[in-house]
């Protein structure tokens, strides 16, 4: 017998940027003239029906008239379609189109159009390099930023994806007016998120100046972006691949997802992701991490932003304890949860270790005070 060793040590260079502003198509475009991507001149814009018309239409047309062949495709809004299927219909649409390895995937969109194309972008032709376009509050805070790409599966949220980083992110906050209220409460679950695991001075930030970034005012919506932004990448950094650290950007999302599927989408995201931080913050204080104190002050602000902190009637919350075991940080069939310490900060269990196992009758217990 013969063994041979394929020796394959990589050095890998990921590092992307992320500009955020008002109104960047037009630098997008400037870019890939000055070789964002290098010589690719063939593109695909993956969008969704609500993005269409407002954003990808216009970012493909500049990028025809610069010469660049382009193809718009677009699928139907929302989670529901965050699916395979669709990545198998966008994938044939492309094939057929004429798309290979030698194009680029441009992402414009929210959430679910960057999860979706990044992962799509990942497998294509075993891969071609993507840019994200995000053009919501929800993509800017998290999905867009960080490289975790997916889709949804009927047994629950994300579980088939990649990491896999972009080439840059544009954060256009311009875009923002144009979502609809629910969207852009939806999304500032996530600015919550960061702020309760990070950054106390985010969190009174958004206490005194919620009502200043609903109203699209300019610099309390610079300066939520940049926060977003800036706790994000300083753990995607340090954590790529999720073996510690980045655990911490799961707080509130191990109930949060469930009760995503258990709605059967009917709550969105951010939403589900409220009720899973109020979740987190009973059951840091049930194990001594924050006081009640502070649990009101998360809990006050999640209700000042518009965002749900109960579960609605409809969720059947045994089923809700059944769907926590699909959580990807579940290890040897026990549940873990991300606690945070006080506000603006998360409890380090061991060194490198921020998720704690959960006897499934606290979660219950947890559950039942929703
Ligand atoms: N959305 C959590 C993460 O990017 O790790």
């Amino acid at each position: 017998m013969k063994t041979f060793r394929v020796d394959l040590k990589k050095v890998v260079d990921d590092s992307y940027d992320i500009e955020i502003g008002y109104e960047l198509a037009e630098k997008l475009v400037e870019d890939i003239k000055n070789g964002l991507v290098g010589r690719i001149r063939r593109f695909a814009v993956i969008t969704d029906t609500n993005v269409e018309k407002l954003y990808a239409e216009g970012i493909a047309d500049r990028l025809q008239a610069a010469g660049f062949l382009t193809d718009l495709f677009v699928f139907e809004a929302g989670e529901t379609q965050k699916t395979r299927k669709t990545k198998e219909q966008l994938e044939d649409a492309m094939l057929a189109k004429g798309c290979r390895r030698d194009c680029c995937v441009i992402a414009v969109g929210g959430g679910v159009v960057t999860d979706l194309a990044g992962f799509l972008a990942g497998t294509f032709g075993r891969g071609v390099p993507f840019i994200n376009y995000a053009t919501t509050l929800l993509a800017a805070a998290d999905a867009s930023v960080g490289g975790k790409t997916a889709v949804d599966t009927p047994l629950a949220t994300n579980l088939i994806g990649l990491f896999n980083q972009p080439e840059k992110v544009y954060i256009d906050i311009d875009a923002w007016k144009t979502l609809p209220k629910r969207q852009m409460i939806s999304g500032m679950a996530e600015t919550i998120k960061h702020a309760c695991l990070a950054d106390f001075t985010l969190f009174s930030y958004l206490e005194q100046n919620m009502d200043a970034i609903y109203a699209g005012d300019r610099e309390a919506c610079t300066y939520i972006a940049e926060a977003n932004c800036r706790i994000k990448y300083q753990v995607v950094m340090k954590d790529e691949r999720e073996s510690g650290l980045r655990e911490i950007l799961n707080l509130g999302h191990t109930v949060g997802r469930a009760v995503e599927t258990v709605s059967g989408y009917r709550l969105l995201h951010g939403e589900a992701v409220a009720i899973g931080l109020a979740a987190e913050v009973q059951l840091s204080k049930l194990l001594g991490y924050m006081t009640e104190a502070e649990v009101l002050q998360v809990n006050r602000l999640l209700e000042k932003a518009g965002l749900p902190v109960t579960l609605p009637s409809y969720i059947d919350r045994e089923e809700l304890v059944r769907k926590l075991y699909t959580d990807k940080k579940v290890r040897d069939g026990r549940l873990r949860f991300v606690l945070q310490r006080g506000i603006g900060s998360v409890v380090e269990f061991e060194p490198g270790c921020y998720a704690v196992p959960v006897a499934e009758e606290t979660a219950r217990q947890i559950i039942a005070t929703l």
